[in-house]
């Protein structure tokens, strides 16, 4: 688990150094603060952040990381080697990725008495600020530790030493850091530690590796020759503070109106595939989504990486899948776990990603069985989700695909990098297809609206006789959902905790929330 000290070399990159002494010069809480200026704290260790325009570089991502005086990095190489004599570390601890935050605390509490002993002049916070920066190097990725701290951040990628790690930013799009990694060994490190933090291994013989960090960010890591310029890792964030509907009806991804439908087709247990290209949002959709799911329902989640965060009035089990050892032995894939999720009694099942046609039969045979199922499909809009499901590798049948109700597709401009729900439609029969897509919302780009496209046939049927319900009560119904909602966005109550509470208090007595609403 600990990885081999680097002798500091990481910090050379950083342009104007800052003594520990000196006070940080500028504040701004993220992500609110400028965008092209800011201040990534850990603790006491703050790293600034400055994007600048850099003539024939376009924008350049600058972070000032502390530099410790002289004598203060002689000490700390001397003490790192003490550290790794000093601190016991349980087998639990090396080889289980949930450990690792423990053990971090393990090695600053060791690092913070050695320093006290050592250097009796500092004050906590200096001692601090240098447990912390030696923990970065030991236990963490370095420098890289900061760009996982900052929310601004989507994507990291480490394209080879000696080149600059690039970062997407929310902002700004893809740009290059003044981050270096020094050689391709020290990439080849980082990327074995998080291989060795979830049980596996990346060498000659499996240069590839899908993993992830303790803090649930997925990571992808090549090596040289496989990857031409050098060793690679690439991270996709997690994002620290799931989404939720209020967020997205503020970044106008969805409107209220919309929002309500689709409230109340998950409340009333219908089967949604989330579409959408690569990083469009569909998980995120997915997750936002899961948090109007009534109260005590029983939720199995089954996903390739742990991504889904669902509230706690929920009765969640998630499931992720375990990659088979460097021997091929121990795999755990999505379709093991579909078929296992049918006998743990779920009232939904939440699938991250299908891809496989076995996976999609399983979960069309989940839905037809009159099980609740959401999950993620990769297709750009509605109909290509149909046409992908309908054909070949997919190959589900018009018959079973009518236990489907609603397809939602995401969209992210690359340009602009926003996201959006791009349509929103329902499966209807069809003489000459068997089955094809009604769209019911779509987004209009230059009015960046959702506008109501076609009347729902199928869905609100469905709901109507489900629920026993008539036109007018489904009506008057998606009027207090989305009154609601607007509520909330007014109101700004947007935490997974806050949000999941006014839902589950909804479902426990309506009358009372809109109430309140209304007052
Ligand atoms: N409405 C939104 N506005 C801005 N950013 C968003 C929005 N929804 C999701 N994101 C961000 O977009 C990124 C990609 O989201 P997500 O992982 O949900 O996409 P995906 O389509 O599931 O990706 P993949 O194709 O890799 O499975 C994440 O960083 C997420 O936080
Ligand atoms: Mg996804």
């Amino acid at each position: 688990m600990v990885r081999k000290a680097r002798g500091g070399k990481g910090k050379k990159v950083a342009k104007k150094g800052i003594l520990i002494e000196a006070e940080m010069p500028h504040q701004a809480t993220m992500p609110k603060g400028s965008a092209d200026e800011y201040v990534i704290k850990e603790g006491e260790l703050e790293a600034k952040v400055s994007i600048e325009k850099v003539e024939g570089m376009g924008r350049v991502y600058r972070l000032e990381v502390p530099q410790w005086e002289k004598g203060t990095s002689a000490f700390m190489e001397d003490l790192k080697a003490e550290l790794l004599r000093k601190v016991p570390i349980t087998t639990q601890e090396a080889l289980n990725i949930k450990m690792a935050q423990q053990l971090r605390e393990k090695f600053l509490e060791y690092g913070r008495d050695i320093i006290r002993e050592n250097m009796p002049h500092l004050n906590s916070r200096q001692i601090d600020l240098i447990a912390r920066g030696i923990v970065h190097e030991m236990l963490g990725l370095g420098d890289i530790e900061f760009l996982l701290k900052d929310d601004w951040i989507e994507e990291i990628c480490i394209n080879g030493a000696q080149i600059p790690v690039w970062v997407y930013h929310r902002k700004h799009g893809w740009i290059p850091t003044d981050i270096t990694i020094s050689t391709e060994n020290q990439v080849w490190n980082y990327a074995s530690s998080i291989a060795r933090g979830v049980g596996r291994q990346i060498n000659t013989q499996s240069p590839l590796l899908d993993a992830y960090l303790p803090t649930g960010d997925r990571v992808n890591a090549t090596l040289f020759p496989i990857s031409y310029f050098g060793n690679t890792i690439t991270i996709r964030k997690f994002a620290r503070k799931p989404w939720t509907i209020t967020d997205y009806i503020k970044l106008k991804t969805i409107n209220s109106e919309v929002a309500a439908l689709l409230w109340l087709a998950v409340q009333y247990e219908t089967n949604i595939i989330v579409s959408g290209g690569t990083g469009s949002g569909k998980t995120s959709l997915l997750n936002v989504m899961a948090m109007f799911i009534p109260q005590n329902q029983r939720v199995v989640s089954i996903e390739q990486t742990r991504e889904i965060t669902l509230p706690e009035h929920l009765q969640w089990v998630p499931l992720v899948v375990r990659e088979p050892t460097s021997e091929k032995t121990g795999e755990v894939g999505m379709l093991d776990l579909m078929v296992n999720s049918l006998r743990m009694r779920p009232d939904r099942i939440i699938v991250g990603e299908i891809r496989r046609a076995d996976e999609a039969q399983v979960l069309f045979e989940a839905m037809h069985t009159g099980h609740s199922v959401n999950a993620t499909l990769h297709a750009e809009t509605v109909s290509e989700t149909v046409r992908r499901l309908v054909n070949p590798p997919l190959d589900i049948a018009p018959v079973m695909m009518e236990s489907l109700h609603l397809i939602i597709s995401a969209y992210r401009d690359r340009r602009s990098n926003i996201r959006r729900v791009y349509e929103v439609g329902e499966i209807v029969p069809s003489d000459r297809e068997g089955v094809k897509a009604n769209i019911i919302y779509r987004w209009r780009p230059f009015r960046d609206e959702l506008d109501a496209s076609e009347p729902s046939v199928r869905l609100l049927e469905s709901i109507k006789n489900y629920a026993n319900m008539d036109d007018d009560d489904i009506k008057r119904n998606l009027k207090e959902k989305q009154e609601i909602l607007d509520w909330m966005v007014q109101k700004d109550i947007s935490s997974v905790e806050e949000v999941g509470k006014i839902i589950s208090r909804y479902y426990d007595n309506p009358a009372a929330v809109l109430e309140m609403v209304r007052q």
